[in-house]
């Protein structure tokens, strides 16, 4: 049983049920003793009323006289007691009729006790001294028994029906007594780094639970306030080393423009700027990681049709591609709307692009796919290179995170992913990376919501103006609208 509830309610029932046998033992015990006692008042009373009728005189009678005596006495009782009246090893006084010659066992040192009859069945003897004469009278116990086992029925009967309603009262109490508990949970699954203000809700009483959830927003106080100070310093330190940073390099180009140089210091001084460039482009990325975590980046998020937009970035891409030796390769599927801002979406494409071009081999393909459906606008970047293994393929998108051969290249920082996922998540979208299709080479998705279809009127001028041609893989011109459609 893994959940509390159910062991609260497994206790509950548990408990109770015991507790209910517990006091029906007890009622048990009780109301035989009760009965039983009952019988022995009888039999008392029975022998009292025999005595009373011999007599205080009753020795110096005769033998018969005393039969006849007892005989008056217990006929109309004859029903209900059993009667043997004798003197102790001598002869037999009376005998009552009922006992069909059967004889009430003797229990010695006993005066009252149970005993059993074959053909009559369970008594309940009682045994009295009238000296000379030994006078035994015995009751049946049958409906004591009988009443005994109507009881036990009645209380099995009921323990099943409390085991089952203490069960149901069990859940619906530790369903009840747990409610803050599930509380705390959701609220503490809600919170994350991205959403560390929320807080969990408390309940005007002070007891163990709120005071826990007490305790654990004190806590989430605490990680928000480093969170803040954490990105508070990184945005800070960024901002403040882009000033030294600027002068540095004002020096350095100042040095190179007095022209006093030699030509190895020159050489050395242009090294230092491109490693100047290079610092401050960290810095500028991490400034922008660091507002974006805090919110404090908004982006103009306006609906519209990406295929302008990948046109001018296929073209962008195709040269870049070229330039490297790779083969771009543009295919735009569907038609839609997205709410997107083109500078930002361009930064990620060029990320995605330059990673690309960096892990193809010399000739490989690299494929721009654009596709809507299901409610997304989805593009991929994908290409021929040696890809990532699937273990890694979510830790490329953590800062400063560079795999293989490449980390040895001093050209990147690592933060290209991180800011990619930074700006996708910014427009609400996704972005992943997994096998490219054929196998070999990575493939890095990413979706933001579609808001809609291309209206008719601009679907027809975007055909009708023709102009918008992306060179195909061979370098031979296909209009957009005929790229592969699905
Ligand atoms: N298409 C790809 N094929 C193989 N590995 C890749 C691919 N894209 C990214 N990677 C791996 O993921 C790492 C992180 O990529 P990311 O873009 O974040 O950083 P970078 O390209 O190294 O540097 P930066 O983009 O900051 O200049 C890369 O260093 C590379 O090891
Ligand atoms: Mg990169």
């Amino acid at each position: 049983m893994r959940s509390i509830s159910t062991r609260l309610a497994a206790w509950y029932a548990l408990a109770a049920t015991v507790t209910l046998a517990c006091l029906f033992v007890v009622g048990y015990q009780l109301l035989e003793s009760y009965l039983i006692h009952g019988l022995d008042l009888l039999n008392t009373a029975e022998f009292e009323q025999i005595r009373a009728r011999l007599g205080p005189d009753y020795k110096t009678l005769s033998l018969d006289v005393v039969n006849q005596r007892i005989r008056t006495t217990t006929e109309y009782a004859s029903v209900l007691f059993y009667f043997d009246v004798n003197i102790p090893k001598h002869s037999t006084v009376f005998y009552s009729a009922n006992l069909r010659g059967r004889v009430i066992p003797d229990v010695p040192k006993k005066h009252r006790y149970d005993a059993s009859v074959p053909g009559i069945g369970p008594l309940r003897v009682a045994e009295f001294l009238l000296p000379p004469f030994d006078v035994t009278i015995a009751t049946s116990s049958a409906q004591v028994f009988k009443v005994m086992d109507g009881y036990v029925e009645v209380c099995t009967g009921l323990l099943i029906a409390m085991l089952a309603v203490s069960t149901v009262i069990g859940f619906g109490l530790s369903w009840l007594a747990l409610r803050p508990v599930r509380l705390i949970r959701e609220t503490a699954s809600r919170i994350g780094s991205d959403n560390l203000s929320e807080r969990i809700p408390i309940a005007g009483v002070r007891d163990e639970i709120s005071e826990l959830a007490r305790l654990l927003n004190q806590m989430f106080n605490r990680l928000e306030s480093s969170f803040k100070q954490v990105r508070r310093f990184a945005a800070e330190a960024s901002h403040e080393l882009k000033t030294p940073l600027s002068l540095v390099r004002l020096q350095a180009e100042k040095l190179l423009v007095d022209g006093r140089l030699s030509p190895a210091d020159e050489d050395s001084v242009q090294m230092q700027l491109e490693e100047l460039a290079r610092l401050n482009q960290i810095i500028e990325e991490l400034l922008f990681l660091s507002r974006a975590e805090a919110r404090a980046i908004t982006l103009q998020l306006k609906p519209q049709d990406p295929c302008r937009f990948l046109h001018t970035f296929g073209q962008d891409a195709r040269v870049l591609a070229e330039h490297h030796g790779r083969v771009f390769v543009l295919v735009r599927e569907g038609e839609g709307l997205a709410a997107f801002e083109a500078q930002r979406i361009r930064q990620v494409l060029l990320n995605l692009l330059a990673n690309a071009v960096a892990a193809s081999p010399r000739d490989g393909v690299i494929t721009l796919r654009s596709t809507f459906g299901s409610g997304v606008w989805r593009v991929s970047v994908e290409d021929q290179g040696a890809g990532v293994p699937p273990s890694e393929r979510e830790r490329i998108f953590e800062r400063f995170v560079r795999l293989g051969e490449r980390s040895g290249d001093e050209s990147g920082s690592g933060l290209g992913l991180a800011i990619c996922r930074s700006i996708i998540e910014l427009h609400r979208g996704r972005i992943w990376a997994e096998a490219a299709a054929g196998g070999q080479g990575l493939k890095v998705v990413f979706e933001i919501p579609a808001t809609g279809l291309v209206p008719q009127g601009i679907a027809e001028s975007i055909a009708s103006a023709g102009g918008e041609r992306v060179p195909s893989r061979e370098g031979e011109p296909v209009p957009l609208s005929e790229e592969t459609e699905t």
